[in-house]
């Protein structure tokens, strides 16, 4: 498996994996031209304010991750449904976290579905807390505090 940075080249795939998603399905189309989410502004966002990472499997993407880098939001993560359950998601996260937090945000945030997913289960052990409800109760905000720096050894 190989991470790198997203291009705007990666745009098609990343519709592609998100839309082969079974937990959190994407929005049909008429519902991704509501969130005003098209190819081109997916692209517009990755030249601007959005930055994200692609996890590669002999040269086939299988999942990517997307932060706003503007709002400190963890805007999206996917991995293709056959290679769910190999770190793949764990490690997205972590650089697309890595990333906001040099941005220099203090805490981050995302919204994601209340039904129990592999998702919800990852966030929280990532260790992102429910701090309320949006969308009629239908989704989380999540927030993840900035780690602490390290003080170095304690000095005994
Ligand atoms: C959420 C998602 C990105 C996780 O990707 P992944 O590559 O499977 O994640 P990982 O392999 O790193 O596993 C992360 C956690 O998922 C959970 N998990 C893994 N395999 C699991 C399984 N078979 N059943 C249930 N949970 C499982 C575990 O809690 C695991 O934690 P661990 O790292 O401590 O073992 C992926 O399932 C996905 O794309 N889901 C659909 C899209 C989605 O929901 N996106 C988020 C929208 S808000």
């Amino acid at each position: 498996m190989n991470f790198r940075e997203l291009t705007v080249a990666d745009v098609p795939a990343m519709f592609l994996i998100r839309a082969a998603a079974k937990e959190n399905p994407m929005p049909l189309i008429s519902g991704l031209k509501f969130l005003g989410i098209t190819v081109a502004g997916e692209a517009e966002k990755l030249k601007t304010t959005h930055k994200g990472f692609i996890c590669e499997n002999d040269g086939v993407p299988i999942g990517f991750v997307v932060g706003d880098g503007s709002t400190g939001e963890l805007w999206v993560l996917s991995v293709w449904p056959e290679y769910e359950g190999q770190g793949v998601g764990r490690k997205l996260m972590t650089l697309a976290q890595e990333w906001l937090f040099t941005k220099g945000w203090d805490k981050l945030w995302l919204t994601t579905g209340i039904k129990p997913s592999r998702a919800l289960t990852l966030y929280q052990k990532l260790g992102w807390k429910i701090v309320g409800t949006l969308d009629h109760g239908g989704s989380y905000r999540m927030e993840l505090d900035k780690p602490a720096a390290s003080t170095g050894p304690i000095l005994g």
